[in-house]
């Protein structure tokens, strides 16, 4: 990481992915330099913003004025705020607008969003003309430290969330942490839950300088940008050496596996947002951890408690309007995209900064470590 970070400048991460290599940008109004950004990426491309219609009030215009003030002209397509926008019609609906709008393939798409539409916006980049070059404009926590670094994009099957996608990488990412200061306070705490995963799953001292400084992250200091650039830092290391999930990538699931199950149980709705789910499914794998003996019981404690200071939920009786029993959570697991045949793969950690893949998980265990956590409730 290139950091020049107090001074009023943005750090550039790098992702080093040979040809495909792309700088991550993080600094208070970056958002500013996006057409500047893009005419020295693509000289000569024309742009097309992909957004939702509440950032669309919020941001689009600066958007649009960035890259004017560059010289690129700009048309933007508006779909509506939420998850139903990743369905096979909200990609139908991009897709015809880049096509309407004469998206070539030397043309830039960018994204201008939060998960849906870095998620969505990469896919329909992925393939209108068999792949157009696109740029993710990150407008939430956790967009910014985890969805739009990593070329992972998708949309909704009705069998599922992400199941229809494809590997895409940005070929620049803008995180303007100013965007954060609108964000509402339960969004940024479901954002901070995977900005913190990355200190749990591969950096302990990124951890404990998050426990010293995570309210700075929440009231907008210059400790944000620290932590989005140190998060994604660690992120853009694992996506370098493992980048289609074949191995070291897998532990950037952490919490991942209990956590879509409860997301899943709750219907993926309001009553638990992904990251509050992702903060249970840690503080479970950290127990989980501990109960097997891989871990010492007072280090989980130490990353649990910091969930808890940060007001993250890590119990499943913090869930409302409740969980259903072991074995829905264990149908839940067994429908998750990390099963390979038929064996639970869990992220496990011998360690805060130390997760490691955990293939054949023995489920009977599982289960009665989770009738355990119920009835504990
Ligand atoms: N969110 C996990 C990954 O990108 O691999």
């Amino acid at each position: 990481m290139t950091a020049p970070l107090r001074t009023g400048e943005p750090a550039v991460v790098k992702v080093a992915l040979g040809d495909r290599a792309y700088d991550i940008v993080v600094g208070r109004n970056a958002l500013a330099s996006l057409g500047q950004r893009v005419a020295s990426l693509r000289p000569g491309a024309k742009a097309a913003i992909v957004t939702d219609d509440n950032v669309a009030r919020a941001h689009l215009k600066s958007a649009q004025t960035a890259l004017e003030r560059a010289g690129i002209s700009s048309s933007s397509v508006v779909v509506p705020a939420g998850e139903n926008s990743k369905r096979i019609s909200g990609f139908e609906t991009v897709c015809e607008a880049l096509i309407g709008a004469r998206m070539e393939r030397g043309d830039i798409v960018i994204a201008l969003g939060g998960g849906v539409i870095g998620d969505l916006t990469g896919f329909a980049a992925a393939t209108v003309r068999r792949g157009i070059d696109f740029v993710q404009v990150p407008t939430s926590l956790l967009a910014q430290v985890d969805s739009s670094v990593g070329g992972k994009t998708a949309i909704n099957s009705q069998h599922g969330k992400n199941l229809i996608g494809a590997f895409h990488q940005p070929v620049l990412v803008i995180a303007d942490t100013a965007l954060l200061d609108t964000l509402p306070e339960r969004q940024m705490r479901s954002g901070y839950a995977e900005l913190v995963k990355h200190g749990f799953v591969r950096d302990a001292a990124f951890f404990s300088w998050l426990d010293n400084n995570w309210r700075e992250v929440f009231s907008g200091g210059p400790a944000r940008e620290e932590a989005v650039a140190r998060s994604v830092a660690i992120k853009a290391a694992v996506v370098a050496r493992d980048e289609r999930e074949n191995g070291d990538r897998q532990v950037l699931n952490f919490g991942h596996t209990f956590g879509h199950a409860l997301e899943a149980d709750a219907g993926f709705s309001e009553r638990l947002l992904h990251g509050e789910a992702i903060s249970i499914g840690m503080a479970l794998a950290f127990s989980y951890s501990a109960a097997k003996g891989v871990m010492p019981t007072q280090e989980a404690q130490r990353a649990i408690s910091h969930f808890d200071a940060v007001g993250l939920p890590t119990k499943l009786a913090q869930v409302t309007g409740g969980v259903s029993n072991a074995d829905r959570l264990m149908d839940l697991m067994a429908q998750d995209k990390k099963v390979k045949r038929g064996k639970l793969t869990l992220i496990l950690s011998r360690g805060i900064g130390d997760a490691y893949v955990a293939p054949d998980a023995d489920p009977s265990e599982i289960r009665d470590f989770l009738s355990e956590q119920l009835a504990a409730r």
